[in-house]
């Protein structure tokens, strides 16, 4: 068995990346892309999260769910992103962001960009209801909701799929970090200069 990632005593970012981490609402791309700061932040890495959540609190205040609202939230994360990864720094972006094209603008834009499917049926998702809104879709006090009544598109060709039904959310950002080295993003090890 190779060490854990986690174990590696030093990483540094060879180039900047966008890690954009897409799935349905409660299928766990918030807590990966936390684990994955945490973990950056400690080999004293340039790491920035923005989370569709916190985003919609600043950035795009005032924005809904229509497909133009996410759409608009979603170039916007985008374009921060770009900005970050030119400049070095590794971008997380947890967003449900539901339509493939406009992931793929991103993608376009960004150009080093990670697309991680976290993936669960809607069926797990809804149980696991980490804020209950899913409960509140199907009362019919929120409509156009992912996953039971509004869209979501599958990544075709993601560059890592997170199967959060089968692994748990260190052996996903594990798989991540790993993934990141193969893809000569990051390099990992003792001489690794941060
Ligand atoms: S996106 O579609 O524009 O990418 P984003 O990730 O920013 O969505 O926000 C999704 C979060 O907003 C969900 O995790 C959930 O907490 C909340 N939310 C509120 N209404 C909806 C809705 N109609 N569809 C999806 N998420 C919603």
């Amino acid at each position: 068995m190779p060490p854990s990632v986690f174990e590696q005593p030093g990483a540094g970012i060879l180039k900047g990346a966008t890690v954009w981490l897409t799935g349905l609402p409660s299928s766990g791309k918030s807590t990966i892309a936390r684990i994955l700061e945490r973990q950056f932040r400690k080999w004293n890495l340039k790491v920035e999260l923005l989370d569709g959540d916190v985003v919609r609190t600043h950035l795009s205040k005032g924005l809904g769910f229509s497909k133009e609202d996410r759409d608009i939230n979603i170039k916007r994360i985008g374009f921060v992103c770009h900005l970050l990864t030119r400049n070095g720094v590794i971008a997380l972006a947890s967003a449900v962001s539901p339509y493939r094209e406009t992931r793929d603008a991103n993608r376009r834009l960004i150009g080093n960009f990670v697309e991680v499917y976290v993936k669960a049926s809607a069926a797990a998702c809804e149980k696991r209801d980490v804020k209950g809104l899913y409960q509140k879709a199907r009362a019919g006090e929120i409509s156009g909701f992912t996953g039971v009544n509004d869209p979501y598109e599958e990544p075709l060709k993601p560059e890592i799929i997170c199967d959060t039904e089968k692994e748990s959310a260190e052996q996903s950002a594990g798989k991540i970090i790993q993934r990141l080295e193969e893809l000569g993003y990051l390099t990992l090890g003792a001489k690794a200069k941060a």
